[in-house]
Order: C-alpha cells, then structure tokens, then sequence
C-alpha cells in the first residue's frame, strides 16, 4: 500500500476496498482520506485512477484488481459497467442484500438515533433476473462505439440508428442493447426487431444535437402476471409519417403474436423524456391488464404502475399485517400514485381516503377501484400539503386510525409531517424509497411514536437502490 501517495487527480495509486457506500459506492481510504470508487467490491486490493478530487473525498476509478475479493462474483451481462444499470452485479446476492440492510441501519442511526438492532434484514426480490415489467429504450441517430470499434477504424459513427440505453454516467449517450436481464428475452427480441426496423426504413433516428429526426423512444411494458405486453413508440411529430409507424406495427405483430396493445405518441419536447403530447392506439385495446392477488389494474401507456410487481406483492403484505386492521379502521393513504396499496388494504378497513399529486394517477385509482367493485376508496388530487387539510370531509369527518405514506425519494414536506402529528393516528406505516429522508422524516415522529418494525425491501437486485417499511405506533 502506497501510504505517502498524494491524492490528485490522474494518479494512480493501490488501495484496499473497504465497504459499499450508501448510493451505490465502494470506498477506500488513501492515508486517512475517502477515496469512493466506481465498481469496486469490498476485499478486493486494486490499482484505481483518481478521477476527481474534492475537499472531503476523492473518486477513482478501477484499473486493476491486483488481488481479487472472495465476495466478489463474475458478472452476467455483457454490457455490464458500461450500462448505468445493474451496477452491483459483481457482488454476490445475498452480500448485496447485507449491505441495504447495512445502509438503511446507518441511516437510520446516525440521523434518528433508531438502534442498528431494529433493523431487519432485507426481504429479497422474489426474482433475481426478469423482475421489471417496463423498460425504457432510446433512439440515437450516433451509436456508442467501443474502444476496440475506434481502433479499428472502421465503424458507422455518425450513420447508424441506435436503440438502447444511456451509457452509465451519459445522459445523452446510448448504447445498442443486444442483451437485458431486466424485463424479459421477449422485450430484448423486441427492441431489436424495431431496431433493425426502423434502421432500414430510411427515416432517420432523432438527434439531440440538432432536434432533427423522428424515432424517440421504445418502452415495453410486459403484465408479468397476465403475460400481455404493451409496446408504446414515441416519435417527433412529423406530418405524413403515421404511415412509417403503422408498417412497423404490422411487422411487429407477425414477428410477436404475444404483443397485446401498440400505442404511438408523438412528443415535441427537447427534452429526453418518453412523455407524449398526444397518443393514438394503433393495435388492441390500449391497455394492458396485471393482477396484484386478488386485485385486477389496468394500465396504460402512461400509467404509474411498481416496476417490479413481484416484489411489490409482498410490500404490499407487509404493509397491510403493520397495519392491522379489523375493518373499522379509517385509514388515509398519502402519495398513493394509482392507488395500489389503497384497493390492497381497502377489504379490511371501513374507509380508504387516497392522496395524489398527479391527477391522471388519481383517475387511473378511481377506474381500478371501478373495475375491482371497491367502493370505499376515494381520493383527493393536488399537492398534499395543501390538501390535507381536506382528508377529513373526504372522510365522513374522519381522521385517520391509521395512516399510510409512500412518498417520493425528497420524502415528506414538513407541513404534511406537522399536520399528520396533529392528527395523531394510532400506527403510521411509513414506505420509503429514500433511507436518508426517511431518517430524517422519522426524527419528527419519534417523541409521539415507537419504532415497532423496519423491513428493507430489495426491489431493484443488482443495483444499490432500496426500499423500506417502518410501523410507528402511538406511543399514549
Ligand atoms: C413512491 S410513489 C407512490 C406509489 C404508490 N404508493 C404505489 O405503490 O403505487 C410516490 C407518489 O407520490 C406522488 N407525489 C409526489 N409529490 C407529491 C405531493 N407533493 N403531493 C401529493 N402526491 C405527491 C407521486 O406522484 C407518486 O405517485
């Protein structure tokens, strides 16, 4: 170890690999000082590059493993590291699921003072491989080259149409996808069907540089319980070109009976996001249906919907038993997105008053509680700290027995953590994407409310992402 090595940029210099910081991170220390570096595994010795030098820390990158790490494991994807994807797909499974337990446990300590020994292991995802049932494929009109391509010379830069995903660290870079672990080989099929498609259609890719081009965006969305599949394409919005669209559709449903729906938007937003200004359903009923149990959704092109549905069925189990009701609960769900765990729970308790931000989400829960029977759900569309105030008319005057939080990573704004305070629910059922704004959120609750139960949930394996469930109870 070369212990008098000065940490600057473009040196390199050997450390030992330590531990997996929150985020995703591994990190070593170089005399004392963080060094975090991308794509190192805990045990390894390895020979890093600083990339960036920063007051606190320093990040690096690999350039060789002098001595290899028994936790490490040979990863399964091709483009691994080159993808922003499955970044923990060197580290074995169960290290992987230690170390959000980890994360979650020193969140929650340094920031609320809850015990490391509350903290559960992590539930794992019920799938390991296939679990997402959408993804999210870009067009470029420059594919992303490798290193061996450039030495060599001979490449198609700057001709070739490209469908894939960003390359890591590159919002506007995309690489070809030729392999996916994430939804399914029929989504991969797929992509690369409309790929080689529109390739040899002679309309061009769209390009972010000069705004110019029509093909944008591919998602597949697979019903991983119903096995039907939504194919929603985005293009520029150009006069005329519907027609390129709908051969493509006939060429798609000869090659895969099994697409259910087709669905073209166009969009003229600069902006890379796979939202349409205006849609038209090209094949079948635009939508596609999943089962959640006993529960029944519709989703559409642009519905809300958990990626990984597997593992949201046992989230949502969880989230019903902490929150134990006997049916005469009242029970408030705030951020409910399209109403999910609202229809999940809605059996068992008398009332179920849903909160959402997004009003097409709110239209989507009142259809699914139609198209399930259910109906003594409903819900209040708007910001929630302006809206809350409204939970208890939409209620019956009805404040909460019980009440449930999914927020958003930011977590909850501090007017809706003081007005839940006010209402004094007997158990609060907090569900976080976010471990650093759950600790901070729970500091609020912690004089009134007891930490009964904190559950991390793998939702995204291979990836450093972690959900949790926390049951507070009343503490008087
Ligand atoms: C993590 S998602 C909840 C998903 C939902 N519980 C489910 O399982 O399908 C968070 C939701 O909070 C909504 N949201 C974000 N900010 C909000 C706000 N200020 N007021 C109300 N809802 C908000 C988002 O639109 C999103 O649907």
């Amino acid at each position: 170890m070369e212990q008098t090595q000065v940490v600057k940029k473009g040196v390199e210099v050997e450390v030992a690999v330590e531990k997996l910081a929150f985020g995703g991170k591994a990190v070593s220390r170089v005399n004392g000082f963080v060094v975090f570096i991308d794509h190192g595994v805990p045990g390894q010795i390895a020979r890093v590059r600083i990339t960036r030098k920063k007051r606190q820390y320093a990040e690096a990158r690999v350039i060789e493993v002098v001595r290899q790490s028994p936790d490490y494991t040979d990863p399964f994807c091709v483009h691994f590291k080159l993808c922003g994807g499955c970044s923990w797909q060197d580290i074995p499974y169960a290290e992987q699921l230690r170390w959000k337990r980890q994360h979650v446990a020193d969140c929650l300590e340094h920031v609320a003072g809850v015990g490391e020994a509350r903290v559960e292991s992590c539930e794992p995802s019920p799938r390991l491989t296939f679990y997402r049932n959408k993804m999210e494929y870009t067009f470029s009109d420059r594919r992303w080259l490798s290193d061996e391509e450039i030495a060599s010379k001979d490449t198609t830069y700057g001709k070739s149409c490209a469908l894939g995903l960003h390359v890591s660290g590159f919002f506007d870079k995309v690489f070809n996808v030729e392999q996916c672990f994430l939804e399914s080989p029929e989504s991969v099929a797929v992509l690369k069907s409309v790929r080689d498609w529109c390739a040899g259609s002679g309309v061009p890719a769209y390009s972010i540089r000069t705004h110019k081009g029509y093909w944008r965006f591919l998602v597949v969305r697979e019903g991983k319980f119903t096995d039907q599949v939504l194919v929603h394409l985005l293009t520029a919005d150009e006069p005329g070109h519907d027609r390129h669209v709908d051969a493509l559709v006939r060429h798609l449903v000869r090659e895969f009976p099994s697409i259910t729906t087709f669905v073209h938007s166009v969009t003229g937003k600069k902006a890379q996001v796979a939202l349409g200004d205006s849609s038209r359903v090209v094949l079948g009923p635009g939508v596609i249906e999943e089962r959640l149990g006993s529960l029944r959704f519709r989703i559409s092109a642009h519905s809300f919907f958990q990626t990984n549905p597997f593992a949201a069925m046992r989230m949502y189990e969880t989230v019903e038993s902490f929150a134990e009701l006997n049916g005469t609960e009242t029970v408030w769900d705030l951020y409910c997105g399209t109403g999910s765990i609202a229809l999940f729970i809605a059996s068992r308790a008398r009332r179920v008053v849903g909160f959402e931000v997004v009003e097409d989400a709110v239209r989507d829960a009142y259809e699914n509680c139609r198209y399930n029977g259910i109906e003594n759900c409903s819900f209040v569309a708007g910001d929630l700290k302006d809206m809350i105030s409204r939970g208890s008319d939409e209620a019956g005057s009805a404040v909460p027995d019980v009440l449930i939080a999914d927020p958003p990573r930011a977590g909850m704004h501090p007017h809706v953590v003081k007005t839940v305070l006010e209402l004094a629910p007997k158990r609060i059922v907090y569900v976080s994407c976010n471990p650093s704004t759950l600790a901070r959120d729970l500091t609020s609750f912690l004089e009134t409310y007891k930490v009964e139960r904190v559950l991390p949930f793998d939702f995204f394996p291979h990836t450093p992402h972690i959900e949790c469930v926390v049951k507070l109870v009343r503490k008087a």
